[in-house]
């Protein structure tokens, strides 16, 4: 863990998670800035990341995205919602951990999130059930390595955004 932490939370989970809508919610009651990581690689690329998938494949997209988040970092203090991904990439969790960032992941059971995703066709990786648990099992070991973990299975957005207020962070 680096000496000096900054003053920086970045939202960790799986699509579906909540952590755009928490993100926007809890900036709000900091007063901090709000920067959603896939909303920046939007509006820097031109085109939604279904597009950007569909046009350059995903090894692009996590180039971009590693951009957008070390682009992101200079913010301070700042909410920064990440992808769903990007924090199981692992130079992109060293990265975080090195920089002096809080983490929290959004914690919520696979079957929840699958509903929350369904009829959503903006999220290029959710295809089929099978394929969204096993990505989720992938990823799960690197949302663990976040500093706090909060359960969104049965909450609001706004609920879980005060009880990240409540942890030991600020
Ligand atoms: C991704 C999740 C998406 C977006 C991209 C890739 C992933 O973000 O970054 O489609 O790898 O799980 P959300 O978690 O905001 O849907």
């Amino acid at each position: 863990m680096p000496v000096v932490r900054r003053r920086q939370i970045y939202l960790v989970g799986f699509m579906g998670s909540g952590k755009s809508s928490v993100g926007a919610l809890l900036a709000g009651r900091l007063h901090w800035p709000f920067i959603d990581l896939d909303t920046t690689i939007e509006a820097g690329q031109g085109l939604n990341i279904r597009q950007i998938f569909e046009n350059a494949g995903e090894p692009f997209f996590r180039e971009i995205e590693r951009a957008a988040l070390a682009e992101a970092s200079k913010t301070e203090p700042a909410v920064i919602a990440l992808g769903g991904g990007t924090f199981a990439q692992r130079a992109n969790l060293d990265f975080i951990q090195e920089t002096g960032g809080r983490t929290v992941w959004l914690d919520c059971p696979a079957d929840e999130l699958r509903r929350r995703c369904a009829g959503i066709t903006t999220r290029p990786l959710f295809r089929d059930a099978e394929s969204f648990a096993q990505l989720l099992a992938e990823r799960l070991p690197y949302y663990q390595r976040a500093e706090y973990r909060v359960s969104t299975a049965v909450r609001e957005p706004l609920e879980v955004a005060e009880q990240i207020l409540e942890l030991e962070i600020f």
